[in-house]
């Protein structure tokens, strides 16, 4: 990917994100378009997967036709709200491996803090597709992605649904080699941390929690 923020402007994604962001739209509505979502932005992410062509023969002659050179795919979802992105990628490419890294954040330091990593092996072969819908501060998704590569993943895709200018510059500035993926780029964030006009906190929408 040659740029490092990548902003999926498609009419489907960008009707789809501002029904989420209204704060009416139920549980189970704002979990269907956050998978709808996430296959369009796979889309996006799998732009530049390698390709090569494999011999078939289709009822009417036998041809080259492209398929999917091979790569290793691992997506890793950042837990608690990246499992809100991970189904619907895993539909798209069934074959993938999948890793959690399990981060919360310190709601007073705003501070990652780890309580769960598990990872695919052959980290430094693979396509690492990183999934959380907030790229807020950026804090979360640095120390994520400090411990893919110290994994050995040196191929990285962060894939989020909403990011906020603050932890785009954050990841540009720990790891400009990881080009971001998002449906849009909200104002800023409040004093709490929070996107605004965001949608609220993605794992409490998804899950029913609060
Ligand atoms: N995490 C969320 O779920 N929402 C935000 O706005 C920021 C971080």
């Amino acid at each position: 990917m040659s740029e490092h923020v990548k902003v999926v402007d498609h009419p489907l994604v960008q009707h789809k994100l501002t029904l989420m962001r209204q704060k009416g739209t139920p549980t189970a509505g704002f979990r269907q378009l956050l998978r709808e979502i996430s296959q369009l932005l796979a889309y996006e992410v799998t732009r530049d997967l390698a390709m090569t062509t494999k011999r078939i023969e289709t009822p009417m002659e036998p041809m080259d036709a492209p398929t999917l050179d091979g790569k290793k795919l691992a997506l890793i979802s950042i837990l608690r709200a990246g499992n809100g992105l991970l189904d619907g990628v895993l539909e798209l490419i069934p074959s993938a491996r999948v890793g959690f890294v399990g981060l919360y954040r310190d709601e007073e330091t705003l501070q990652p803090v780890q309580y769960y990593f598990k990872v695919p092996e052959a980290m430094e072969d693979r396509l690492v597709i990183a999934v959380d819908p907030m790229l807020a501060t950026g804090n979360s998704s640095v120390a994520a992605i400090d411990l893919l590569k110290g994994a050995g993943a040196k191929d990285i895709i962060f894939m989020c649904l909403l990011a906020a200018p603050e932890g785009v510059a954050r990841m540009k500035e720990a790891h400009p080699d990881v080009p971001i993926v998002t449906a849009a780029i909200d104002e800023k964030l409040n004093e709490n941390g929070y996107i605004v006009p965001g949608l609220g906190d993605a794992g409490d929408r998804m899950f029913g929690t609060k």
